[in-house]
C-alpha cells in the first residue's frame, strides 16, 4: 500500500502550518483512499539526543570503523527513522519558522538520520551522494512575517533554503513550498495569506 507520510513540526493546537496541511491532505485523500498515512508528530516522537553512542557511531562510520554493541543499538534508532521516511511515496513536512529556520525537533530529526551510510554516502572521486530514492515533498512554512516576496523587514527566510538543501543531500529533489505568512499583525493581512495559500494546498492535493 502506498503511503505518504506527514511530519508535524509544530506544537501548537491553533497551528496555521498544520491547518494547511489538514486542508491538503482531505483534499489529497479524496483520490487516495486505498493509501496509508502516517502522522508523525515531532514533538510527541522519542527523537534520541545526539550524543554519545549515536554521535560515536557516525564518526565510526565516517572513519570506516566498525560499530560497538553500544553504536550499534544507538544506529538501530536512526535507522528506524530514516525507513520511516524512506518508505514513504510522498511526504508533507508542516512545520512553523522559528528564528529565521526551522524549530530544533525538525533539526534534530534532520542531525539524527543523515548519517553515512544510511541517507548519504562519500565517495573520494565524486563526493557526496544520496542514498535515498526522490518522491514529491511538500513543505509548508507558515511565520509571522510575509516572506512571499523575500526579506521582510530585514529578516530573512532561511527555514526554505535550509530544508531544501537538506532534503537534496539525502536524495529528495522534488520538492514544492507553501508558505503561509504573514500569520501575525493585521487582521486582513492574515486572512489574505490563509487564504491564498489554502487555495493552492487544495490545488496541490488534487494533483501531488
Ligand atoms: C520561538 C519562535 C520563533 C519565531 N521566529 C520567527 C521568525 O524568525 N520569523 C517569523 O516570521 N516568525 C517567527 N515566529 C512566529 C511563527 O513563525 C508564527 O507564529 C507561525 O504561525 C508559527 O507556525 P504555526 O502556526 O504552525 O505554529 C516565531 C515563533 C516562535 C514561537
Amino acid at each position: 500500500m502506498p503511503k505518504l507520510l506527514h511530519m508535524i513540526c509544530s506544537p501548537r493546537a491553533d497551528s496555521e502550518s498544520s491547518a494547511g496541511a489538514r486542508v491538503f491532505l482531505d483534499r489529497f485523500r479524496q483520490r487516495r483512499s486505498d493509501w496509508d498515512f502516517d502522522d508523525m508528530n515531532l514533538w510527541r516522537e522519542p527523537l534520541p539526543e545526539f550524543d554519545g553512542a549515536i554521535l560515536d557511531a557516525k564518526y565510526a562510520r565516517i572513519g570506516g570503523r566498525g560499530f560497538s554493541t553500544a553504536e550499534r543499538d544507538a544506529f538501530a534508532v536512526a535507522e528506524r527513522l530514516a525507513m520511516r521516511f524512506a518508505l514513504a511515496d510522498r511526504v508533507v513536512i508542516s512545520t512553523p519558522m522559528w528564528n529565521f529556520s526551522i524549530p530544533y525537533k525538525l533539526k534534530q530529526w534532520i542531525d539524527v538520520i543523515t548519517q553515512p551510510g544510511l541517507t548519504f554516502r562519500f565517495d573520494p572521486a565524486q563526493g557526496y551522494l544520496p542514498l535515498l530514492k526522490d518522491r514529491p515533498t511538500l513543505l509548508i512554512i507558515a511565520s509571522g512575517s510575509d516572506f512571499a516576496t523575500g526579506m521582510n523587514r530585514g529578516r530573512v527566510d532561511m527555514a526554505t533554503p535550509y530544508l531544501r538543501e537538506a532534503l537534496r543531500f539525502i536524495g529528495v529533489r522534488d520538492v514544492q513550498v507553501v508558505l503561509i505568512g504573514p500569520t501575525a499583525g493585521p487582521t486582513a493581512a492574515i486572512e489574505a495569506s490563509r487564504t491564498l495559500a489554502h487555495r493552492r494546498l487544495e490545488e496541490l492535493g488534487a494533483r501531488f
